[in-house]
C-alpha cells in the first residue's frame, strides 16, 4: 500500500516537472503567425505587443485567449502606430470565437472577406475607429454571429438585410456612423416566430422612413434608435407584451403617432420620445413605471400628466415644448 503511494508520489511529481516544458509554447503555430501578421499591419505597438506575447507564447497575452489545444479563440487590438486596414489574414484564425478593434483612429478600409471563413466566430467588434465604407453584406454569411458592434466609426451606406437572416444575432450596435437608408425589415421578426435578438442600438445615424412593423413582433429588452430620420408609427414598439423592455429610446427622430392608447410595459425603466411630432395624451398606463430616465419634450402631446407613478419625479424639463400637457411639474391644467 504504502510502495504504491510512494510510487504514485513519484509518478506524480515527475509529471508536475515535466507540465512545464511540454506546456512551454501552447500557441498553434498558424495562429502565432497570423497574429503576427495583424501585429506588424498595426505598427508592433509597444503595449500591444506585451498584451499580445508572440514571441513568447501567445496563449499566455492577457489580450489573447486560446482553446486548450492552443488554438486561439479571442484576441483585442487596442493600438496602432500607423493607418492600416485589418488584413485579409485574420480569416486563418480558424477557431477564433470574437475579436476586437477599439479606439484606433489609424483603423481605416473595410471589413475583409475573409472572416467568413471563421466558422465559429460570435463577436464582431470593431468601435471608435476610422472604418468606413458599407456594412459588408457577407456578415449574413456568418450563421454563428450573435453580437456585432460597429459603433462610432464611418460606415456608410445601408444596414444589409442579409443580418436579419442570422439566426442567433443577439445584440446590434451600429449607432454613431453614417448609415443611410431603412432599418431592414428582416431585423425584426413575423408573427409567430421568435428571435434571440434582444438588444439594437441604431442611434446617431441618418437612417429613413418608416420603422418597420416586424419589429414590434421581437420580444427585445433594448431598443435605440435616436438621433435618425424615422417617421410615422413607432406605437407597436410599445404594449403590454414587451416583457423584457426596459430600455427605449426613440428622441430626435420625426416620429409621428397617437399616444393615447399606447400602453405602457410596466418594467419600462428608460424612455426618451423627445423631439418627435408625437401626439395625442399621456395614457393612464405611463404611471405604472418606475422610470430612471424620462423625456417626452419636443412634442405635441397635451392633456393632463398622469400622477401616482414616478412621473413627478422629473422636472417640468422632461414635458417641456408640447402642444398643451398640464399638471404636476408643468402648471395646472385650467
Ligand atoms: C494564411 O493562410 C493562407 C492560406 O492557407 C496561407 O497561404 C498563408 O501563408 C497563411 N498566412 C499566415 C501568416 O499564416
Ligand atoms: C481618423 O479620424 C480622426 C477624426 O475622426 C481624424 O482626425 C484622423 O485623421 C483619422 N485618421 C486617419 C488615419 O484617417
Ligand atoms: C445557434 O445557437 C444554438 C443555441 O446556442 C446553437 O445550438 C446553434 O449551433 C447556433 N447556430 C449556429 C449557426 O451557430
Ligand atoms: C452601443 O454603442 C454605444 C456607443 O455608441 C455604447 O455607448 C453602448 O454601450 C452600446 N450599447 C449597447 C447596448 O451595446
Ligand atoms: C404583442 O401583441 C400584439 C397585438 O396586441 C401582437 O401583434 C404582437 O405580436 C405581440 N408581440 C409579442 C412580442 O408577443
Ligand atoms: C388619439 O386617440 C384618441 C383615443 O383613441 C382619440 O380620442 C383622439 O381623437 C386621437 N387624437 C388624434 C389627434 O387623432
Ligand atoms: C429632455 O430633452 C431635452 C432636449 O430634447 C432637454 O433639453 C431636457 O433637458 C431633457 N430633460 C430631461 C429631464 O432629461
Amino acid at each position: 500500500m504504502l510502495r504504491r503511494l510512494c510510487s504514485l508520489l513519484i509518478l506524480s511529481s515527475l509529471f508536475f516537472s515535466v507540465l512545464p516544458t511540454a506546456a512551454a509554447k501552447l500557441c498553434n503555430s498558424n495562429d502565432n503567425d497570423a497574429l503576427l501578421e495583424i501585429q506588424e499591419a498595426l505598427g508592433n505597438p509597444p503595449d500591444l505587443v506585451s498584451a499580445w506575447q508572440l514571441d513568447t507564447d501567445c496563449c499566455t497575452g492577457w489580450a489573447i485567449e486560446c482553446n486548450s489545444e492552443g488554438r486561439v479563440t479571442y484576441f483585442f487590438a487596442f493600438r496602432g502606430n500607423h493607418p492600416f486596414q485589418i488584413p485579409p489574414v485574420i480569416g486563418n484564425l480558424t477557431y477564433l470565437q470574437g475579436f476586437n478593434f477599439i479606439e484606433i483612429p489609424s483603423l481605416t478600409g473595410t471589413i475583409p472577406e475573409s472572416i467568413t471563413l471563421l466558422r465559429s466566430l460570435e463577436r464582431i467588434s470593431i468601435s471608435w475607429t476610422n472604418l468606413s465604407g458599407h456594412i459588408p453584406s457577407f456578415l449574413g454569411q456568418i450563421p454563428s454571429l450573435k453580437y456585432i458592434y460597429l459603433n462610432d466609426n464611418k460606415l456608410s451606406g445601408v444596414i444589409p438585410p442579409s443580418l436579419g437572416h442570422l439566426p442567433n444575432l443577439t445584440e446590434l450596435n451600429l449607432s454613431e456612423n453614417k448609415l443611410t437608408g431603412g432599418i431592414p425589415r428582416s431585423l425584426g421578426s413575423s408573427t409567430g416566430t421568435s428571435r434571440p435578438l434582444s438588444s439594437i442600438v441604431l442611434a446617431f445615424n441618418q437612417l429613413s422612413g418608416p420603422i418597420p412593423r416586424s419589429l414590434g413582433y421581437l420580444n427585445i429588452a433594448y431598443i435605440d434608435l435616436s438621433g435618425n430620420n424615422l417617421v410615422g408609427d413607432a406605437s407597436f414598439l410599445f404594449g403590454a407584451n414587451k416583457t423584457a423592455l426596459w430600455y427605449l429610446n426613440l428622441g430626435w427622430n420625426s416620429l409621428s403617432f397617437n399616444f393615447s392608447d399606447v400602453k405602457i410595459p410596466s418594467q419600462l425603466s428608460d424612455m426618451v420620445i423627445t423631439n418627435n411630432k408625437i401626439y395625442g395624451r399621456l395614457p393612464p398606463s405611463i404611471a405604472v413605471p418606475y422610470f430612471e430616465e424620462f423625456n417626452v419634450s419636443y412634442n405635441q402631446l397635451c392633456g393632463p400628466i398622469p400622477t401616482g407613478g414616478s412621473l413627478q419625479l422629473f422636472d417640468s424639463w422632461a414635458f417641456s415644448h408640447n402642444k398643451c400637457l398640464c399638471g404636476i411639474p408643468l402648471p395646472p391644467c385650467q
